[in-house]
C-alpha cells in the first residue's frame, strides 16, 4: 500500500520519518524519494537480514538515513522525542521471511521450527512447542490464534513430544492435520496454530503496545502515525490505542463509568479511523496483502 502510505505521510524535504518495520526497504525508499533532497529516515527491523537488504536498497539515499537492527518497541530510546513528522509500522512478517523454509514461519514447506524475527533471540517455536505446559500451550493457540481445537491440539502435541520432540514445521503441521483434518476447508488446518506460535515467539502484541506509545513520543505535534495490520488482534490493539488517546478524558476505572472520568488533553486525532484496504490492482499483484488494513492517526 505504498501510494496510500505516501498520501498519509506526505513526505517533504527536510521532514524526519521513521520506518519501524523496514523489511526490504520498499516503503523506506519511497519516503526518502518523496522527501528528497533533505528528508531524513530512522529505520529499524528486528531481522538482521532485512536490515542488510534494506541497506542495499537505500544506497542511492546514502547520508540521509540511520538504520538499526532492533525492535520498534524501543524506538523512543534512540529516536529523539518530538522530532519526527511521520512514523510507519507495517506489521507482521515479510515475504522473504515467509518464503525461506529455514526461517520456519511456514507450514507450506518443511524447515526448522524457528519463527524468530530476530535470529539472535533465545526463544524459538520449537522450544515453545516442546517445553510449554499443556494448558499454557492451549491458551496460546486460543488467545493468539483463535483456534477452537486448542485443547485437543495441545494434548496431542504433549503426547507426541514425549516420544520425540518436534523439530520441524512439517512434523507439527502433519500432527495438526491428523488431529483436525481439513474436511474440504480452504485454509490449512495449521494456519491458526502457526499464527499463534509466531505471535508468542516474537511477543508481537507486547511489542505493538510499546511501539505505539513510543511512536507517539517521537512524533512532533501534527506528525502522523501510519499503521498497517494483518490480523484482528493487531487491529484491535491499534483501535483501542487510537480511541483511548484521542479522548479528552481518562477513564477512572476499566469499565469507563462516566462519573469517574478525569479530564485530559487528547494526544492524537484520527485521520483515517475506518481501515483502508488494498485496491484490486495491488491484490492481483500481491495476494498476501488481502488481509492488510491501514489506519492513520495524527499527534495533536
Ligand atoms: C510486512 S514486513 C515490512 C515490509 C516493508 N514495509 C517493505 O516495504 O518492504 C514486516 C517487517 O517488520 C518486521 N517487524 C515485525 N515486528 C517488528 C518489531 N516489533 N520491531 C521491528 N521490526 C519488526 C519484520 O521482521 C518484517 O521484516
Amino acid at each position: 500500500m505504498v501510494a496510500e502510505v505516501m498520501e498519509a505521510l506526505r513526505p517533504r524535504p527536510g521532514g524526519r520519518y521513521v520506518d519501524g518495520t523496514m523489511g526490504g526497504g520498499g516503503h523506506a525508499a519511497a519516503i526518502l524519494e518523496g522527501s528528497a533532497p533533505t528528508g531524513w529516515l530512522y529505520g529499524c527491523d528486528r531481522d538482521a537480514t532485512a536490515i542488510e537488504a534494506a541497506g542495499g536498497r537505500l544506497r542511492p539515499f546514502a547520508g540521509r538515513f540511520e538504520l538499526r537492527q532492533g525492535n520498534f518497541a524501543e524506538l523512543a530510546s534512540w529516536v529523539p522525542a518530538g522530532s519526527c513528522d511521520g512514523v510507519l509500522l507495517d506489521l507482521g512478517v515479510s515475504s522473504p521471511q515467509l518464503d525461506e523454509p529455514a526461517r520456519g514461519f511456514s507450514f507450506q514447506s518443511d524447515g526448522p521450527l524457528d519463527m524468530r524475527m530476530d535470529q539472535g533471540q533465545g526463544l524459538t517455536a520449537a522450544a515453545l512447542v516442546n517445553e510449554t505446559e499443556v494448558e499454557a500451550l492451549a491458551k496460546i493457540f486460543w488467545e493468539w490464534g483463535g483456534e477452537r481445537a486448542s485443547r485437543p491440539l495441545a494434548r496431542a502435541i504433549a503426547r507426541r513430544r514425549q516420544e520425540r520432540p518436534f523439530a520441524t514445521t512439517g512434523e507439527l503441521a502433519a500432527l495438526i492435520e491428523r488431529v483436525t483434518p481439513r474436511h474440504g476447508k480452504r485454509a490449512h488446518p495449521a494456519t491458526k496454530v502457526f499464527q499463534a506460535l509466531r505471535i508468542a515467539v516474537n511477543d508481537e502484541i507486547g511489542a505493538l503496545e510499546r511501539g505505539l506509545s513510543g511512536a507517539l513520543r517521537v512524533l512532533k505535534p501534527g506528525g502522523r502515525l501510519v499503521l498497517i495490520t494483518f490480523h484482528s488482534l493487531e487491529d484491535r490493539i491499534v483501535k483501542v490505542f487510537g480511541r483511548t488517546r484521542a479522548r479528552d478524558y481518562r477513564a477512572g476505572c476499566e469499565a469507563d463509568i462516566p462519573e469517574l472520568r478525569e479530564p485530559q488533553a487528547p494526544e492524537l486525532r484520527w485521520v483515517t479511523r475506518k481501515a483502508l484496504k488494498p485496491g484490486t490492482a495491488e491484490l492481483a499483484e500481491n495476494p498476501r496483502s488481502r488481509s492488510a488494513q491501514m489506519r492513520v492517526m495524527e499527534k495533536v
